[in-house]
């Protein structure tokens, strides 16, 4: 089994969502020996936008970089998200992932009867950090909302999130939040097995 860990906070050793992640990813080895793992912090290693040039395949050395973000997201059984909530939505960094991997003909397809996804089967598991509080369904939510989406539309319906939120509040809601969301990974890791 394959295990794909993806970072995108910007916020190095201080992050909420790294912190969760790699607990998420410790518990899934774990429960799988032999598990696999392979890890990108988007953050220090991150891909370039997806500019007209990137798309055209023009440049080699960018549709190389493209082909290998796809090609390890294929393999992946499981993929681990450290998501942090910027202005709404996801940082940049894992964005520009996200357009690697959401390929027409690769990964979904439009058919007579609308789109399909092409890469079902996969299990997502999202550390979701957000310095507000927005619950499960708020409007203003374009982070897990969005995620839940893509995947979905990639047609992988195992999605889980793992959240702290309103850390932004005080230290003490940080405190426990990241509490909260710790104590949450066993039921979010049982959901998504
Ligand atoms: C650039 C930036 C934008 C942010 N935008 C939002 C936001 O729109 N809503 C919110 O609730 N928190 C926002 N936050 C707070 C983060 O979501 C929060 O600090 C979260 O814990 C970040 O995860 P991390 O600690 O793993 O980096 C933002 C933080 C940064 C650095």
């Amino acid at each position: 089994m394959k295990l794909l860990h993806l970072d995108s906070s910007a916020l190095g050793a201080s992050s909420v969502t790294r912190e969760l992640s790699a607990a998420i990813v410790a518990r899934w080895q774990d429960a799988v020996p032999g598990l696999t793992v392979d890890y990108r912090d988007l953050d220090t290693n991150p891909l370039p936008h997806l500019t007209g040039g990137v798309l055209g395949g023009t440049d080699a050395a960018a549709s190389a970089e493209n082909d290998a973000a796809m090609a390890q997201f294929l393999a992946s059984d499981v993929i681990v998200i450290g998501a942090p909530m910027y202005n709404f939505g996801v940082p940049s960094t894992l964005k520009a992932w996200i357009d690697r991997v959401a390929v027409a003909g690769k990964t979904f397809r439009y058919t007579e009867n609308g789109p399909e996804g092409l890469a079902g089967g996969k299990r997502v598991v999202i550390a979701s950090g957000r310095g507000g509080i927005y619950g499960d369904s708020s409007p203003a939510d374009f982070q897990e909302a969005y995620l839940r989406q893509v995947f979905g539309f990639l047609g992988i319906s195992d999605v889980e999130f793992v959240r702290a939120e309103g850390v932004a509040y005080s230290p003490q809601h940080r405190t426990d939040a990241l509490a909260a969301a710790h104590a949450s990974i066993p039921v979010a890791l049982r959901k998504a097995a």
